[in-house]
């Protein structure tokens, strides 16, 4: 049984207001890949490495979402972004960190586990490999938003803590039909058709983000993981998720006799909860189970199981 799970990011405190009008295209986005790959991870002629980036690079090029185009700037007004996947039959990983003149992070990272050595590069060392693969290298500016450029501004001008317009606001903003900011850390996880499992996130970190700044989502074991029983990604406030090493603990946690992954998932995001870790993670098993739980308001989040596509980002009902 193939399984393709997605997050376009949690945020947000208090209740959901429901959807914004910039909310549409995030979905469509998110349904879109699912009803394409979906099926192709079910008739095995798609792997579930190739699962994960295709559907990250999908939700990169869609610029509503904190990833490739339509990242948070950093405290400068800049992108940086970073990102990490990994196949769970032999941990092959690869990671990019601190990128900012390449499209699609998860493609590099994707190629820096394809070629075994090293795992992660950082900054213009990434960049210098994308090139070498043949990506094109872009002006950083043609990844920045209105959207993302009107909430660094009242990230400045209100001298908030970094971070503070994606994760405190969400909430708030879908209330007021005015978004102006809101989470977006994409990821997805993958079972293929052979039984075999990946994971991979991109992100652009935190509005106001000091320069240089790495959260969890390139670091192997913090933000993704896959090994041969469970894939997971995660999204939510890094550092938490980066001391938790919230995602290996779902590896961890399903190594034990009758694990359940429901039950599993639960208690890591309570190990991050006492770090300030706001977020939620998602995560597929090899026995075909999914979950995506999430301890903030919403969460960007869909699912391809049996020919049926489901997506939503408020709390379940
Ligand atoms: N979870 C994404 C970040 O903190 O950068």
């Amino acid at each position: 049984m193939a399984l393709l799970a997605v997050h376009g990011g949690a945020g947000g405190d208090g209740p959901w207001g429901g959807p914004t009008p910039m909310d549409p295209p995030r979905l469509a986005c998110m349904e879109a890949l699912l009803s394409d790959l979906g099926p192709r991870l079910d008739d095995g002629s798609l792997s579930a490495l190739e699962a994960v980036r295709l559907a990250v690079m999908a939700m990169e090029d869609e610029g509503g979402f904190n990833a490739g185009v339509g990242s948070v700037l950093d405290e400068t007004g800049a992108v940086s972004m970073d990102a990490s996947i990994m196949r769970g039959e032999d941990g092959a990983a690869g990671a990019v960190v601190g990128v900012r003149r390449i499209q699609n992070p998860i493609d590099t990272a994707h190629g820096l586990l394809q070629g075994g050595w090293p795992l992660m590069l950082c900054a213009e060392g990434a960049e210098a490999f994308a090139a070498k693969q043949g990506q094109r290298l872009i002006d950083p500016e043609t990844l920045v938003t209105d959207l993302r450029r009107a909430q660094w501004r009242k990230w400045r001008d209100a001298s908030l803590r970094p971070g503070a317009t994606d994760e405190d606001d969400a909430a708030l903003d879908h209330d007021l039909g005015d978004e102006i900011d809101g989470p977006g850390t994409v990821g997805a996880v993958a079972l293929d058709a052979h039984g075999r499992l990946a994971a991979a996130t991109s992100t652009g970190g935190m509005t106001g983000k000091p320069v240089g700044r790495v959260g969890d989502t390139p670091v192997i074991g913090a933000g993704t993981w896959a090994d041969e029983r469970v894939a997971v990604s995660c999204t939510g406030v890094g550092e938490a998720y980066l001391r938790a090493c919230a995602a290996h603990e779902v590896g961890v946690g399903m190594r034990a006799d009758r694990a359940d992954l429901r039950t599993v998932c639960d208690h890591v995001l309570d190990l991050v909860e006492p770090y300030g870790g706001r977020g939620g993670l998602i995560a597929v098993s090899a026995d075909g189970d999914v979950v995506l739980p999430f301890r903030v308001t919403l969460m960007y989040r869909g699912v391809w199981r049996n020919g049926a596509v489901t997506t939503a980002i408020g709390p379940d009902v």
